[in-house]
């Protein structure tokens, strides 16, 4: 098996991913940084991001603003010294974006255009047009290629983590094309790989955003976080899941339902009319409560409603939203401009996930976690649109910084020892490969488990249909082991990469569900019919979920508070 060695390993080549790569390669130059992606980089999930980014640029806004929009969209889950760093890290973070050639929309007077977006108190998200994701990419990618010493393995899958003596000394990784495995040695590696929608049935995740990273860290013990909270994006497109941005509503569209009315005028969050600007967990509720009331239209994949933006007119549609006129126009043949968007609420992010510090440090010694894989403890129950792309280039950089100083101080390992625990990898590879005995099918076990967390853990929870989804998802574990595979070839084995990703799936979905299933109590994205108020004197705490063979154990950890007192969250 090949060994290749590097200072700095970054899994992940999406936002986070890079600007950690560049982050470390600029703290030390002398080192270099492996970069191992699952796909191309410009194939990352970032790309497929719209609606911006926040940061505060305005003369009526602040840092302290910001921040308390953040807690409070957070549901008062989030740690407050986690805000307050990102918060004054993000205008400079995009800033310096511009200066690697993000073209941020302007307004007349040159200074940069922000939008609205639900749940903050004025207009803090910066933007290119709708494609926001795509140019941050480009940018962040053209800037990272200016770096020798950041060294690119494209189309590389990584199955393991290699720990020795305590301490995670490298990965392995299946190299795609050539179905081999690599050893990539390296004193820090840092977790970037993105989240794990496609867990469930409607998603605006793309394919391979399968939880690939959330399962090494799980895995090799390190505790995943909050999984109970995953967020409901209010506008899909049914059946793909396709996102249709909230910038949509930032720039003024309504939301309506069977009855051509503009229900959510008539939701009341606490305070009243934020109507379409209330948060994803408070309008994705509405949009349910609606379908429950019959007052939403019925397609092929279930409910849905309108999302009407005819009266914005075909000139602001193709300034600031051209994409989302190419999304529609093209996958369910709607023409917005004349037409109202069918849209249901359809899973987006984690709010969980691989527990770190403010550093993006793991209580493994040496791995690192940043962007949508890590759970840093910003977003709590819920997290505010636009602050996850600021987020992994906050938390990017910082992580790529403090990996290389914990790297600095610490050995290679037993190379001998990392070379065996990489032969193991191989054998089970080699042995799910084309595994010709077992009764199982890839898609039945993938879907059904998809169907257990829509009905387990969706918009709405309770007791019965969360322990329900817990059942089936040990059941499907049991039955994972059986599966049969057709594919025994070596290049480019989609199939086998397809079970790697399923298996773990598997591990994060039950995650979730055990996280869920334990919180007695609403908050934020975790809604219970039968728990239905928050309770800070019992919950006021993280979830933490231990991967153990018998089962997932759960933990808690403190919140850790501020200046910003717990209150009833009203918009
Ligand atoms: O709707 C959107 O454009 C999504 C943004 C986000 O999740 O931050």
């Amino acid at each position: 098996m090949e060994v290749i060695q590097h200072d700095v390993v970054v899994v992940g080549g999406g936002a986070a991913g890079i600007r950690a790569a560049i982050a470390a390669i600029e703290e030390d130059p002398n080192i270099t940084v492996a970069m191992v992606s699952k796909v191309y980089p410009m194939r990352s999930h970032t790309v497929s991001a719209e609606g911006g980014a926040a940061a505060i640029a305005r003369a009526d806004d602040s840092l302290e603003m910001h921040g308390y929009d953040t807690v409070k969209g957070s549901d008062f889950l989030a740690d407050q010294h986690v805000i307050e760093y990102f918060v004054e890290e993000a205008p400079k973070e995009l800033t310096l974006l511009e200066h690697w050639g993000c073209p941020w929309s302007r307004n007349e007077d040159g200074s940069v255009a922000t939008r609205a977006f639900g749940g903050m108190t004025t207009k803090r998200t910066w933007y290119a047009a709708d494609k926001v994701g795509f140019h941050m990419l480009h940018s962040l990618f053209q800037h990272s290629m200016q770096f020798d010493r950041i060294v690119r393995y494209d189309e590389r899958f990584v199955t393991r983590l290699l720990v020795d003596d305590g301490s995670v000394r490298g990965v392995v990784a299946l190299d795609i094309r050539s179905g081999e495995l690599q050893i990539i040695l390296g004193r820090a590696v840092i977790l970037a790989t993105g989240g794990a929608g496609k867990c469930f049935p409607f998603t605006t995740n793309g394919n391979i955003k399968t939880g690939d990273g959330m399962a090494l860290a799980y895995r090799a013990g390190v505790g995943l976080k909050d999984m109970e909270f995953v967020q409901y994006h209010p506008t899909g497109l049914p059946g793909t899941g396709i996102l249709i941005t909230e910038a949509t509503r930032g720039e003024g569209g309504h939301l309506k339902n069977s009855e051509g009315e503009r229900f959510l005028v008539q939701y009341d969050y606490g305070v009243g009319n934020k109507a379409e600007l209330g948060p994803r967990d408070m309008i994705s509720r509405a949009i349910i409560q609606e379908f429950e009331a019959g007052r939403g239209m019925e397609g092929p994949y279930g409910q849905f409603v309108h999302l009407d933006l005819t009266h914005l007119g075909e000139a602001k549609l193709m300034e600031r939203l051209p994409f989302v006129l190419e999304l529609a126009r093209t996958y369910i043949g709607v023409d917005p401009v004349t037409q109202p968007i069918p849209i249901r609420p359809v899973v987006h992010y984690m709010m969980g996930g691989v527990d770190t510090n403010i550093d993006g440090a793991t209580d493994l010694p040496g791995l690192y976690a940043a962007g949508e894989v890590a759970c840093v403890g910003l977003n709590g129950a819920n997290r505010l649109g636009s602050n996850s792309l600021t987020e992994c280039l906050v938390f990017g950089a910082r992580s790529g910084r403090c990996a290389v100083a914990y790297a600095r101080g610490s050995s290679a390992g037993d190379e001998a020892a990392l070379r065996r625990q990489a032969e193991e990898e191989g054998a089970r590879i080699d042995a799910l490969r084309g595994k010709q005995k077992g009764g199982e099918k890839l898609a039945q076990v993938r879907r059904e488990m998809q169907d257990a967390m829509e009905d387990g853990c969706g918009v709405y929870r309770e007791q019965a249909s969360m322990d329900a989804a817990c059942r089936t998802l040990a059941q499907l574990k049991g039955r994972y082991a059986d599966l049969v595979l057709e594919d025994q070839s070596k290049v480019f084995n989609t199939e086998l990469i397809t079970a790697l990703e399923l298996g773990a799936m598997l591990d994060v979905a039950e995650s979730v569900a055990v996280s869920a299933a334990q919180r007695q109590e609403s908050r934020g994205a975790h809604t219970r019919k039968d728990f239905t108020t928050r309770d800070d004197q019992n919950w006021l705490h993280h979830t933490m979920c231990f991967f153990d063979p018998a089962g997932p154990r759960i933990d808690r950890k403190p919140v850790k508070l501020g200046h910003w007192e717990p209150e009833e969250r009203k918009y």
